[in-house]
């Protein structure tokens, strides 16, 4: 690969404008290695603006990599939820794990360490390495890969694996010797404020004389978008069935979608639902003879991979005195709230909890301290 010409250029005015312009993040005011692991692996797939909250709470409540370690994953999930993308909350438990048992409580700090952690691949691995060890790795995200895209008016789709080989090549060719955290946040922040997807700001771009997509008025059709595939739409039959107890949960099963956290019994709705067929199937899995009360309102998700529209029904059960098969539960109406549940499952709890004694919203308002925390870009 031809090595990139004006680098010493680039790289000056990229981090000249960082430190004119960078935003006051709560992960930008530390140093410490394992603040910098947790909020990179937040901020995979997630906006700045609603990590915030989450890292904040998590840090307060796991301020090092042992206590994370050592506390069950319910609560690690508990913290997690509305973030999305649990797995990452599991892995990074485990990560803690290992970084306690087998690196002394200390993140390691290199690449090769890094990604030997559960769930740590090549980006987060050359993100925690250069910004908490100043290490000489690249990182590739999508804000970075937009703004390569441009500089190097590359027409290719960035999806392809040898483009995205080119991508690493030219995240890794174009750092500097020092300063490399900040070099890396300056691209992943070019790409969050300026080069944005659709109108990116080219006037405001420290840049733009070297971007060969301005120069060819190409940035606005750069990086080729690739027509997404239609994702797949499900329906499920939801089932909250209720008795003096409380309501019957679980917890989804290891290796499933949104693994750990807990629901009411599903199953499948894509045929003419009827309450009847969702009676006979409750009765079948857990001998129970429910009665509906009535239907609620149907709520839709869309998970990375598919969109799902859950259809609950409220039932009443009187049958309650035989044993339910494991892992199913019943939960008092106020306990339901300290559960780490998917977001259908807070909204679907949501419609009931008012007519539930006792019963929290699912959903917790935000805390006044966080609503009233504004991260500004630092004074110049
Ligand atoms: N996205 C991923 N890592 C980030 C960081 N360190 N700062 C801002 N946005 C990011």
């Amino acid at each position: 690969m031809t090595p990139v010409k004006n680098r010493r250029s680039l790289q000056k005015k990229l981090l000249s404008w960082y430190r004119r312009n960078r935003r006051d993040l709560p992960w930008r005011r530390t140093g410490d290695p394992y603040r910098i692991m947790v909020s990179e692996i937040m901020l995979q797939q997630t906006q700045v603006a609603t990590v915030i909250p989450y890292y904040l709470r998590f840090i307060k409540t796991f301020p090092t990599p042992s206590s994370l370690a050592r506390s069950p994953l319910q609560n690690v999930l508990k913290l997690w939820e509305g973030l999305g993308y649990y797995t990452r909350a599991r892995n990074l438990h485990r990560a803690a794990q290992a970084i306690h048992e087998q690196w002394n409580d200390q993140v390691p700090s290199t690449v090769e360490g890094l990604s030997s952690l559960p769930g740590i691949g090549r980006y987060t691995a050359g993100a925690v390495a250069s910004i908490a060890f100043d290490v000489k790795a690249p990182v590739l995200d999508g804000n970075v890969r937009r703004v390569f895209c441009r500089i190097f008016a590359i027409r290719k789709d960035p999806r392809q694996a040898a483009v995205q080989d080119r991508l690493w090549g030219l995240a890794a060719d174009l750092l500097p010797d020092r300063n490399v955290g900040d070099f890396n946040q300056a691209l992943m922040e070019l790409g969050a404020a300026v080069c944005l997807p659709r109108t990116p700001f080219c006037s405001l771009c420290p840049v733009r004389k070297s971007c060969r997509a301005y120069q060819l008025g190409l940035q606005d059709r750069l990086p080729l978008r690739i027509e997404r595939r239609t994702v797949p739409h499900n329906k499920i039959a939801v089932a909250l069935i209720q008795n003096g107890r409380g309501l019957l949960m679980g917890p989804r099963p290891e290796g499933g979608l949104l693994a750990g956290l807990w629901s009411f019994p599903e199953m499948d709705g894509s045929k003419a639902t009827t309450h009847r067929r969702i009676e006979q199937e409750i009765e079948k899995r857990f001998g129970l003879e429910p009665n509906l009360l009535r239907p609620l309102e149907p709520v839709t998700h869309t998970f990375s991979h598919k969109r799902i529209t859950y259809h609950p029904y409220l039932f009443n059960c009187v049958s309650a005195s035989k044993r339910l098969p494991e892992p199913w539960r019943w939960i008092p109406a106020a306990k339901i709230a300290d559960y780490p549940l998917p977001n259908a499952t807070r909204k679907i709890f949501d419609q009931i909890a008012v007519d539930v004694q006792l019963a929290k919203r699912a959903t917790p308002l935000p805390l006044a301290a966080e609503r009233a925390t504004v991260y500004r870009k630092r004074p110049k």
